[in-house]
């Protein structure tokens, strides 16, 4: 898909398809991305944005109900992001079509880490036995939490989680990393492991989530060149995207540093959901 998109290839795989996009929480990325994958493929789309205030859901339709209303429209599939978790899961349940998890409230993001792997898959050549750091809210950004679930599926991984106290990995995804055979140590500092890590995974607070108490002030968990300048060769800086710009995470003046892959991260998002949309709706 990357390649047929730099090349310029007009692809028609999903000619005559049409794919509903349900986003029922804000977003700039997976909205756009998905939306552009479907057409870059030759299939057309029916979007829904603030899917809270402009879809029945304002009048207490279920989430299955507005997935049997999918269905019974024939869409090929359907993009939902939902701002609690299991959303996806629900239309997954009574859904005849592919339901995509475009994220789900503090749970999941896992189209996010399809593109988060192949990033690091390009740069490194592999995954198995790499070192990452999980590094901002881990306790509700979904990105972190689907992309444990995908390292689990390699072999040697180890996993640096820093985060404060009050924001640190839930116990799910520390259970799912004993299972699997993931190595993983607790930290609430970046310095201390800044120098160890083949990739840094930075992440937004996710203050729209966070309830009184829990600590989202920065300490600990912002990049800065001091920090940058003490990587390894060949390590780099990952973020899901949105950066804050009050705790500013990664500041902008670090942007061009050739260690940034925050926007062949996005750039990426377009490719794998060319290749998803194309797996699920035809194969
Ligand atoms: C993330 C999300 O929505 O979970 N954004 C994205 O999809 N790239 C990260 C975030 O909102 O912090």
């Amino acid at each position: 898909m990357k390649k047929a998109v730099l090349s310029g290839e007009r692809r028609q795989d999903l000619d005559g398809k049409i794919v509903s996009l349900l986003f029922y929480e804000p977003s700039t990325r997976t909205r756009t991305s998905f939306q552009q994958a479907a057409l870059k493929l030759g299939a057309l789309t029916v979007a829904t944005e603030n899917a809270k205030e402009f879809s029945s859901a304002v009048k207490g339709e279920t989430m299955k109900d507005t997935t049997r209303i999918m269905n019974a429209y024939h869409f090929d599939a359907v993009v939902i992001r939902s701002d609690y978790e299991g959303a996806a899961e629900e239309a997954a349940e009574v859904s005849n079509c592919p339901i995509i998890n475009a994220g789900d409230g503090a749970g999941q993001h896992p189209t996010q880490s399809l593109l988060d792997i192949f990033t690091i898959y390009e740069h490194f050549g592999k995954v198995d036995g790499l070192t990452i750091a999980f590094v901002g809210d881990l306790k509700y950004g979904r990105t972190v939490r689907s992309l444990s679930y995908l390292l689990g599926k390699f072999k040697d991984i180890k996993v640096h989680l820093v985060a404060p106290e009050s924001l640190q990995m839930k116990e799910d995804i520390l259970e799912y990393y004993k299972e699997n055979g993931i190595e993983f140590e607790i930290h609430s500092d970046i310095a201390e492991i800044v120098d160890k890590v083949d990739v840094i995974y930075m992440t937004r607070a996710q203050k729209e989530r966070m309830k009184e108490g829990e600590n989202a002030d920065g300490a600990g968990v912002v990049l800065n060149r001091e920090l940058l300048d003490q990587v390894k060769e060949g390590s780099i800086v990952m973020h899901p995207l949105p950066r804050s710009s009050d705790i500013n995470e990664i500041p902008e003046e670090l942007t061009d540093d050739p260690r940034m892959m925050i926007f062949k991260e996005a750039e990426n998002g377009l490719f794998t959901r060319m290749a998803l949309l194309k797996m699920l709706i035809i194969g």
